[in-house]
């Protein structure tokens, strides 16, 4: 390497000592993408000495080949060729650097990538100790820089470094300087940062990043690196409680059960009382099993294996808590959303919620309000959109252990992923659990499902008909209805016009309302087939999200999607309501085919085609489907 430390020729154990005893800072850099990120991160390694021998010798050769600094070295290549390098290989979205200087050691998180660059910003902020937001001095305070700043505050960084950074190009000028530094801490003074460090530099000709600058006499703070060398971080790393979250149970035979994970916080030794969440069942730590043998003690970071003295239920996703402060448990939320895809967020729309090592399905429940990035005011939505913030309730399937962000970073925060696709598409920080909500237990009553359907002599199901408007979904499910009534059958139809006149009479046709409209309507088909009815469902049910939410909401087998299939041209000809001649004069908005999207079954199990098939024949084979599949058997 070339940064030399004498002690690595004559006395290499006593290096490593020193090495190892060093303190560690963790911090992330944010910015926009020509802001000087890459160089500042490439600049901090070279100045410092903190590069191979062989990588300096690569990026001096790369420099002159394909460099945008004429003979000079391009330091923006080392961060970016090594981005390039990652690209090729598995894609991940946060690298961490390590690297070290005599008084301290470093890790610092890059955050490639462009559009996705709020993303990888904040899941490298949330262990991070310290944020440099990198400031244009040309460009000064972006929109870009108060949503990260606000992100690393919500995130709960303390200690921020303000990099204004190309000073060189507004000719070094303090009152440029001075005019970002006002706008900065007008804007970020109720952020809760402890501590923020203005530092004027230039990080292409290295000016104030491992040396204070001549060319800037008027500062008189540190360089980058004395600073991030001797800031105090210690009030960040308190002593926490012990959590540790179990990622497996290891059952190989009768005799051994250990629990596997990394401890998030606190330290735990054999003989110790614990307490497993949610269930709160008690026992006493038997031994901490590794690779290397049994352990006296482990703490943070450390990945254990855990045996106890008894034989309690824990599974994957449950905390292992000190009975001194145990984590809560609980199934409704309030919690800070950053959402990430570019498809919105919904409120009544269900996701997967993944904690430390447990995954539940979620639905929002209400979006109390958005962050306005600009002045940091609460706005009324309806939806978030691609690197919104908001503040949400949430309901999960099922209780899980958490604390608090503001307790424990690791489990108190979660992602949400999107059922379809798996991916990650939002992630957010727990604050507080809505008891309220959770102090409500399920009545079980005397006369159930069972009892009600083999009154009617007949199996409930949920016919759940979808398709444009105008495709026939409302006359199939009345054709339907009547044969199915003549058979005797108890039924009833919920159909989408009507529902607009009473229950969601306060729903339109924007996406966030359609989503809201197919939630309650599949709630109240839940309930009728609960009553042991058969239940037809007319309504549009444009997306696909909504129509599988449905069917996960009833018991197996007994959701039917029956897709109407009409194309546009045929429903848009009829248009028996003359809707479709309005809507395509501009006179009604968001109208399903026109300017609001259908997205069509991939796998109903019914298809009718209207245009060849009338519709007396459609009914006559969704009843012969019925039959064939046993839903018309009676009870006896
Ligand atoms: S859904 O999309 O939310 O499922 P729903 O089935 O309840 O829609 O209501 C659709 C009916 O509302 C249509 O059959 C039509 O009569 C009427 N309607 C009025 N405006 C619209 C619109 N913008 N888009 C679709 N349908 C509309």
């Amino acid at each position: 390497m070339a940064y030399q430390d004498k002690l690595i020729a004559n006395d290499i154990l006593a290096y490593l000592c020193k090495h190892e005893n060093k303190s560690l800072l963790r911090f992330i850099t944010c910015g926009s993408v020509d802001d000087g990120k890459s160089t500042l991160i490439g600049r901090l390694l070279y100045d410092s000495k903190l590069l191979y021998e062989d990588q300096m010798a690569e990026i001096e050769r790369d420099s002159k080949k394909s460099g945008t600094q004429g003979d000079n070295i391009d330091l923006a290549l080392l961060v970016d060729g090594l981005a390039a390098e990652r690209e090729q290989g598995i894609t991940i979205d946060v690298a961490y650097r390590y690297f070290s200087t005599k008084k301290r050691k470093f890790i610092v998180a890059d955050t490639p990538g462009h559009e996705q660059y709020t993303r990888n910003m904040a899941t490298g902020a949330s262990t991070a100790d310290l944020a440099i937001i990198l400031i244009d001095a040309c460009k000064g305070v972006l929109e870009q820089t108060k949503r990260h700043s606000y992100i690393a505050s919500l995130l709960g960084l303390k200690h921020i470094v303000v990099a204004i950074n190309k000073m060189d190009l507004v000719d070094f000028s303090q009152d440029k300087f001075g005019e970002i530094v006002d706008t900065f801490s007008a804007f970020s003074k109720d952020m809760g940062f402890a501590n923020i460090q203005y530092i004027p530099m230039s990080a292409l000709n290295g000016e104030n990043i491992t040396a204070k600058s001549e060319e800037i006499p008027w500062y008189d703070g540190p360089s980058l690196l004395a600073h991030l060398e001797t800031i105090d971080i210690s009030s960040t790393n308190t002593r926490e409680p012990f959590r540790f979250p179990v990622q497996w149970v290891n059952r190989p035979d009768a005799n051994f059960r250990g629990y596997c994970g990394t401890i998030a916080s606190g330290h735990i030794k054999p003989g110790t009382e614990i307490i497993a969440m949610p269930s709160g069942k008690r026992s006493i730590v038997k031994e901490i099993v590794t690779m290397d043998g049994p352990l006296e003690i482990a703490v943070q970071h450390q990945s254990v294996t855990l045996t106890l003295e008894d034989e309690i239920d824990i599974s994957r996703g449950d905390i292992i808590c000190g009975i001194d402060g145990p984590a809560e448990q609980s199934d409704q939320f309030q919690a800070h959303i950053l959402w990430m895809s570019e498809k919105k967020l919904y409120p009544g729309r269900t996701y997967l919620l993944k904690t430390t090592n447990a995954v539940v399905p979620v639905s929002i429940t209400a979006l109390k309000h958005k962050v306005n990035i600009n002045d940091f005011s609460k706005a009324a939505a309806k939806a978030l959109c691609h690197n919104e913030i908001g503040l949400c309730n949430l309901s999960l399937g099922r209780p899980i252990a958490f604390d608090p962000y503001d307790n424990n970073k690791t489990t108190g925060s979660f992602i949400l992923i999107d059922r379809q696709s798996n991916e990650t598409i939002g992630m957010g920080v727990l604050q507080f659990s809505l008891r309220r909500a959770s102090n409500i237990v399920w009545q079980d009553l005397e006369i159930g499902k069972t009892e009600r359907a083999i009154q009617k002599h007949q199996n409930p199901a949920v016919l759940w008909f979808t398709g444009l408007s105008g495709s026939g979904k409302s006359t199939i499910a009345n054709l339907l209805e009547q044969k199915l009534h003549d058979m005797g059958r108890h039924t009833y139809i919920l159909d989408g016009d009507n529902l607009r006149h009473g229950l969601n009479k306060d729903l339109g046709f924007t996406n966030a309302d359609r989503v809201e409209n197919i939630r309650r309507v599949a709630e109240t088909a839940k309930l009728m087939s609960d009553a042991g009815l058969i239940v037809l469902v007319s309504f549009i049910s444009p997306f696909r999200a909504e129509r599988n939410m449905a069917r996960r909401l009833m018991d197996d087998g007994e959701f039917i999607e029956i897709y109407v299939n009409t194309p546009l041209e045929v429903a848009e000809k009829r248009d028996v309501k003359g809707l479709y001649a309005r809507a395509r004069s501009g006179e009604i908005k968001n109208f399903t085919g026109i300017d609001s999207e259908y997205q069509a079954p991939q796998t109903p199990e019914i298809e009718v085609n209207t245009t060849t098939l009338p519709a007396i024949n459609a009914a006559k084979k969704i009843t012969e489907y019925l039959n064939a599949n046993g839903f018309l058997e009676t009870h006896i």
